[in-house]
């Protein structure tokens, strides 16, 4: 009988001519929503595999209810979503999608520290608000990139190809937090969370997602950055204090932040960060270029093929 694997949404056809070309039965949630929980579990139950979305949350019940699947790929490179204890126990492989997106995230990461640094929320709300009646010398000020430091908190893949891109585009001085020192070639100095957030000018948020890093960036810490400086997050939202987040925002402890993620997912019109100017909040498209999700499509694929063949996966997360 046919393998069979349920995507749980509905990605770029690439991926699934290649598990067509391999006797691969797939069944894609074709709606614009994600499968509710309890659907994914119904859909689990006489599947081989799952290719998942990080808005999946496949926990421990799920897990130890499907302990037959053989692989889950998940269309991500974070995996915070997957409880990985518990499909290690159960031997089911877990794949990601690192590398394919980093292009894709580094970009969108700077776009973020031009666009809330430059005051493009409050500069576009004027024009869209009809309050934009004459030019101001002084209307819109904002900061500039070149030969500022950009602190990396996370010099991980994304953020070494934004280190590189600021680096190289911007004259940028690179200051970085990371479990062991990382070979570059652009002068990028190793510092502890306090240097960073002390000396930084611009802070781009680069870590995975796990007990260690949740609310990582509190009060104390927003306390201990420079008041022009603009915060930066494409990681996951529950790695800032959203909270303190918005304490630091009004009471103008920092200039502005640029986030790509949010906690939650989506952001409800009723959160505060809504009303802030300073704040410029994109609904987690770091990833979403038509490049990255393409190649995201096929190495989910090809994760598919190497576990339902009792291979190690492309990219696995162990
Ligand atoms: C996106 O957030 C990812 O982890 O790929
Ligand atoms: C992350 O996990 C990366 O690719 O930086």
């Amino acid at each position: 009988m046919k393998k069979k694997v349920i995507i749980t949404r509905n990605i770029l056809p690439d991926g699934l001519s290649l598990l067509e070309s391999h006797g691969i039965a797939f069944d894609v949630n074709l709606s614009e929503k994600p499968l509710s929980y309890e659907e994914l579990m119904e859909k689990a139950c006489n599947a081989d595999a799952i290719i998942s979305m990080l808005s999946d949350n496949i926990d421990q019940r799920f897990l130890e209810s499907n302990p037959h699947l053989k692989v889950i790929a998940n269309y991500a490179v974070g995996f915070n979503n997957i409880d990985l204890m518990t499909a290690r126990a159960l031997n089911i492989r877990i794949g990601n999608t690192p590398d394919v997106l980093t292009e894709a995230t580094a970009e969108t990461a700077l776009g973020l520290m031009i666009a809330a640094g430059r005051n493009f929320k409050g500069a576009n709300s004027a024009v869209n608000d009809g309050r934009w009646k004459n030019w101001g010398p002084k209307d819109h000020l904002g900061f500039a990139l070149r030969g500022k430091t950009l602190g990396v908190i996370g010099l991980g893949r994304i953020g070494m190809r934004l280190a590189e891109m600021a680096a190289s585009a911007f004259k940028m001085q690179i200051i970085y937090t990371a479990n062991s020192t990382k070979e570059n070639t652009f002068g990028a100095k190793i510092v502890s969370l306090d240097e960073l957030l002390s000396q930084s000018d611009y802070i781009s948020i680069h870590a995975p997602l796990n007990a260690s890093t949740k609310h990582l960036i509190g009060k104390d810490q927003f306390q201990k950055m420079r008041p022009h400086s603009v915060l930066v997050n494409t990681a996951r939202g529950e790695i800032i204090d959203q909270d303190a987040l918005i304490w630091a925002l009004k009471e103008k402890l920092i200039f502005a932040a640029g986030l790509d993620v949010t906690e939650p997912e989506p952001l409800p019109l009723s959160s505060e960060l809504l009303k802030l100017e300073n704040v410029f909040i994109l609904p987690h498209i770091g990833s979403a270029t038509f490049e990255a999700r393409r190649e995201m499509s096929i190495l989910c694929a090809k994760n598919i093929i190497a576990g339902l063949n009792g291979e190690n996966l492309i990219s696995e997360v162990k």
